[in-house]
């Protein structure tokens, strides 16, 4: 490509960088521990719902600001919009250095788990030790940053030599990868003794459940899994071919990560329940009770060797598209090069994590609002910035930019969109009328 940013070879491409940044720690780590927090199965429907209305809208309407503006989310804002928009990009950019910070912190974790389960430091089949474990693991002053710098240095390696071809060629392989590995685990987690009830809690519906709350998690939920409200995937459009079906390559990827998400529930739940653990207990969820389901099957240290390589990966891909966005506003609006700005950034990123880690151990008892630091980032950054993006992306599209973002979609008409009326019924309305609602009654 003449202008030197790079694009992706096909749609297949772009599809599976896409699935590889919303697909991670928010599928298989954070959304079995919403769904338990929240209620199971009332949680897993507001989060369909929520997906398949606002989360398909908001990122088509991503696509078609990255794809007509072939720039960063800040200069993406300025060219189309001019005016007071490009703080749209701003405020993503700024939600990109908060979730990069702390996501990289339990990344880290991923790379720990690797290496501690061969030693054989995880091969205890009572969970109650493996949470001891990861308590103590978590909450120490300085292992987990050790490997939080490493997951921070690789992400700035892969971001400096250039994304397309490695994010590309890796994102094929290890995405189908993730879906075998995550079949395999589900077929031992709900064939354990006692995991029906986990299924039931997943599965069964109690309605009188829902309230703001839950849809507040629901929608923070939405937007971080599918990567949406900060222009990460406004930045991978930016790199799409123009004459490619934006609407088909937005479906498969929110297909994709919400078959991931379910799956992910599928996995953890029934393990919980196998062996007497809370739903709700937090962060720690996927890492006490996978161990525990490993630790319970024939090779099980291969399983789950290869189990945390693939979570280490699939974070990889999508930190890689979290720490792109940053790098691209200033290689494309500040002339900086790749590698620099790599460099600073990620590093800034790294020391802002290091309180999130902190705040785990030695830091707990520190809070704000009731929440300890890492948590308290995550919901800024997940339940505020992300929607509050997504209400201005939806305006933007709906009342801006519609007769140029629906050519965009189509392609100059050439993929006809049967769903254009609701689609922009849902930009215009819906989605900022809705997003605005949950975030506003989840506050109070
Ligand atoms: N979606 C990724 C996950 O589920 C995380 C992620 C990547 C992200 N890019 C993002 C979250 C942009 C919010 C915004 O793990």
């Amino acid at each position: 490509m003449s202008d030197g940013r790079g694009r992706w070879t096909s749609r297949v491409g772009f599809v599976m960088a896409a699935a590889g940044s919303a697909i991670g720690l928010g599928n298989i780590w954070r959304f079995p521990y919403m769904t338990g927090k929240s209620g199971g199965f009332v949680f897993l429907i507001v989060y369909l719902a929520i997906v398949f209305t606002m989360g398909i809208s908001v990122m088509l309407a991503e696509v078609v600001i990255g794809k007509a503006a072939q720039r960063n989310p800040v200069g993406a804002f300025a060219k189309l919009g001019g005016g007071l928009w490009p703080l749209v990009g701003f405020m993503g950019l700024t939600a990109g250095f908060i979730i990069l910070s702390y996501y990289s912190v339990v990344a880290g974790w991923t790379i720990a788990y690797i290496f501690k389960t061969p030693l054989g430091l995880l091969n205890y089949s009572d969970p109650k030790e493996l949470a001891e474990m990861f308590g103590k693991f978590v909450g120490d002053p300085i292992q987990p940053i050790i490997y939080h710098a490493i997951f921070m240095a690789l992400t700035v390696l892969i971001v400096v030599s250039g994304i397309e071809k490695g994010i590309e060629r890796w994102c094929k392989i290890l995405i189908p990868a993730l879906f075998l590995i995550l079949i395999v685990l589900i077929v031992r987690a709900v064939t354990l003794p006692g995991a029906l009830k986990g299924i039931e809690f997943y599965l069964a519906p109690d309605f009188s459940k829902i309230d703001t709350k839950v849809l507040n998690a629901a929608l923070g939920q939405a937007f971080f899994s599918l990567s949406l409200g900060m222009g990460c995937i406004m930045t991978y459009a930016s790199y799409f071919p123009r004459e490619e079906n934006a609407p088909k390559s937005v479906i498969w990827v929110v297909s994709m990560d919400t078959l991931a998400a379910f799956l992910g529930g599928l996995a953890v739940m029934p393990a919980v329940f196998a062996f007497g653990f809370d739903p709700a207990a937090g962060p720690g969820l996927t890492f006490i009770t996978l161990p525990a389901v490993f630790a319970r099957m024939p090779l099980g240290t291969l399983w789950a060797v290869l189990f945390f390589l693939l979570l280490f990966f699939a974070a990889l891909t999508s930190s890689i598209s979290i720490l792109e966005v940053v790098v691209a506003y200033f290689v494309d609006e500040k002339g900086m090069s790749r590698k620099a700005a790599a460099t600073l950034f990620g590093s800034m990123i790294f020391l802002l994590g290091i309180p999130s880690s902190l705040s785990l151990g030695v830091w707990g008892d520190f809070k704000i609002m009731g929440k300890v630091f890492l948590d308290f980032m995550d919901y800024l950054a997940s339940n505020l910035m992300l929607p509050l993006g997504g209400i201005f992306i939806s305006l933007f599209v709906g009342w801006f930019f519609w007769d140029r973002g629906l050519r965009e979609a189509t392609s100059e008409g050439r993929y006809p969109l049967s769903w254009v009326p609701l689609w922009k019924l849902v930009c215009r309305y819906f989605a900022p009328l809705a997003i605005a609602w949950i975030l506003i009654s989840g506050i109070w």
